[in-house]
């Protein structure tokens, strides 16, 4: 291996996820991407062999199973002279608070929107996520090979919804069944479709000498290539001009048309994200911020999983490291228990295998085996004492009490619970007073997916009933004595979560009101960061 300087190592990383709403081809677009990446072979059809082929099947079972994709994986491959690592985000909106841990994850974004619908709902509360974070997005405008919406309402609407200056990487010929191709703006390139061999095809493009170029009539006709040249000149004249300034700072976004399931405009889009998009981010800890070249290694956690291997019941933890090189074997101080670990079998995810992690750099994302030390939000370093922030829980916004028929099960259920808490599938609360634990979630498909989890995986069949709560919130207060009069006087609205910080479970608004007038050196709490030591 030829020396290379971690910078230079590090500059070609560009860790990103799809954001969409579902249906608009994140699938789709995902899949083609990895075709380029040398990933997969056909895309569509996942062709691993042998062993890779049957774990990969059994991981995908495990999802099928409940009925939808509720991990978000991860895929790297090389394209261009740069190492992506796609972060897949769950779909689905009851999973959103996941969705957002992903997302702390990743330097750029990658929007798919379909031409024929434009922003639609989960399109925009992905993009707030984004803009919460300052995540760069490029936008890929989806299925120009069906009737679409005219491109410049797109654009329009695009700009409006979002607040967000819009630039035209590419521009599209045609629509429908009239679509061409695309003229690429940045490289001044004509990109044709190729009808004949449809599917999964690389299409030519063909350089041209800006658009008065006579080639491009001759390839596109009199007419289209007319359009064209009116089209850009209206476009350009409506939207500033490219700036990847702007783009990576999250206040521009630049815009590409395509059709994915036919491979059209993907290439364009991954050599955009090579060209332009950032590389990996400092990030923010709570004493400082740590910089992708720093010698010593530093990441966190963002996702814990379970059953990715249904032979084992270890569990997964993503680690996105913040800096440095990862050797395999490693040392590293595990902050929260303040325990060293050597790893010695984290994996990385090349798309349709998992392979152990020989080396990994700054922007790369790691899946460390364990069996329920690393929890979400947890940081590894060489030794140094920092604690990464913007790894947050969310109050939870339904809440059930959880019930199991035979009481002798009762262990049992609590080691679920606590597991599911640990994987940020939901929150567990262990009431003061009373015995029945509470559980919250973000959206109602939770409960079903974690009822069918602890029947599958416990052998316990539990209910989820009606606890009477409708809000939860984390108590935070300065003041021991104030801190100790509450508590003593709400005992039976108080909880511990599964890090034994203090929660208010309010029956209703007007319960939570009071309490809040009544109790002004209580903070009442809606976030907090993930494994905040507890006073
Ligand atoms: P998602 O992950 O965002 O939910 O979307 P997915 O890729 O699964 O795509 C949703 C549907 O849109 C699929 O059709 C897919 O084939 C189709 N699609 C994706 N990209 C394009 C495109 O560029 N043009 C057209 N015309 N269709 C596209 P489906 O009927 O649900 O599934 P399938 O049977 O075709 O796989």
């Amino acid at each position: 291996m030829s020396i290379e300087s971690l910078e230079t190592i590090v500059a070609r990383r560009r860790t990103f996820a799809i954001i969409a709403h579902p249906d608009a081809g994140k699938t789709t677009l995902t899949e083609k991407l990895l075709l380029f990446g040398g990933a997969i072979q056909m895309a569509g059809a996942v062709k691993a062999r042998g062993d890779a082929r049957r774990a990969r099947s059994d991981w995908m079972k495990v999802e099928r199973e409940r009925g939808i994709s509720v991990s978000a994986s991860v895929m790297s491959f090389d394209y261009a002279d740069c190492s992506f690592n796609l972060v897949d985000t769950p779909g689905h909106e009851d999973f959103s608070e996941d969705t957002y841990r992903t997302l702390t994850a990743v330097d750029s974004a990658v929007m798919v929107i379909d031409a024929a619908k434009g922003i639609e709902s989960q399109t925009r509360k992905l993009f707030e996520v984004c803009r919460l974070r300052d995540v760069p997005i490029a936008t890929f405008i989806n299925k120009m090979d069906r009737e679409a919406r005219d491109p410049f309402d797109l654009m329009s609407e695009i700009e409006e919804a979002l607040a967000l200056d819009v630039t035209p990487a590419s521009w599209p010929i045609g629509m429908g069944r009239e679509f061409k191709g695309c003229y690429d703006l940045i490289r001044d390139q004509l990109i044709l479709i190729d009808r004949v061999k449809g599917g999964a095809t690389l299409t030519d493009s063909v350089q041209c000498k800006g658009l008065d170029d006579p080639k491009i009539a001759e390839l596109i006709g009199d007419e289209f290539a007319q359009k064209l040249r009116e089209d850009v000149a209206m476009v350009r004249g409506l939207c500033p001009p490219f700036d990847a300034e702007a783009y990576r700072a999250g206040h521009m976004t630049p815009v590409y048309f395509g059709s994915a399931v036919n491979n059209f405009g993907v290439r364009e889009l991954l050599l955009g994200l090579a060209d332009y998009a950032p590389s990996p981010r400092p990030q923010k800890a709570a004493t400082r911020e740590v910089q992708p070249n720093e010698k010593k290694v530093t990441g966190f956690v963002f996702k814990v999983q379970a059953n990715m291997d249904p032979n084992h019941r270890d569990r997964i933890a993503f680690v996105r490291l913040c800096s440095g090189h990862f050797k395999r074997g490693m040392k590293l101080t595990h902050l929260r228990s303040d325990k060293q670990i050597a790893v010695n079998n984290a994996v990385l995810f090349l798309a349709r295998d998992r392979e152990l992690a020989e080396d990994a750099y700054a922007g790369d994302i790691m899946g460390i085996p364990n069996h329920g030390t690393l929890r979400i939000g947890d940081t590894l370093t060489e030794g140094e004492n920092i604690r990464f922030l913007g790894v947050p829980s969310f109050a939870p916004e339904l809440l059930q009490r959880v019930h199991i028929g035979d009481p002798m099960k009762v262990k049992h259920l609590r080691k679920a619970l606590e597991h599911f808490a640990e994987e940020g599938a939901s929150q567990v609360f262990k009431p003061m007073l009373g015995s029945e634990w509470v559980v919250g979630v973000v959206g109602a498909l939770q409960f079903e997916v974690l009822a069918a989890r602890i029947e599958a995986e416990y052998g316990l069949p539990a209910k989820f009933e009606d606890a009477g709560i409708q809000a939860a919130r984390w108590v935070e207060c300065d003041d021991a004595v104030a801190l100790k009069k509450f508590t003593d006087a709400n005992r039976g609205a108080l909880a511990e979560d599964h890090d034994g910080a203090l929660v208010f479970l309010a029956r209703n608004a007007w319960h939570l009101n009071r309490a809040q007038e009544e109790n002004p050196e209580i903070r009442f709490v809606k976030t907090r960061e993930q494994n905040k030591a507890v006073a």
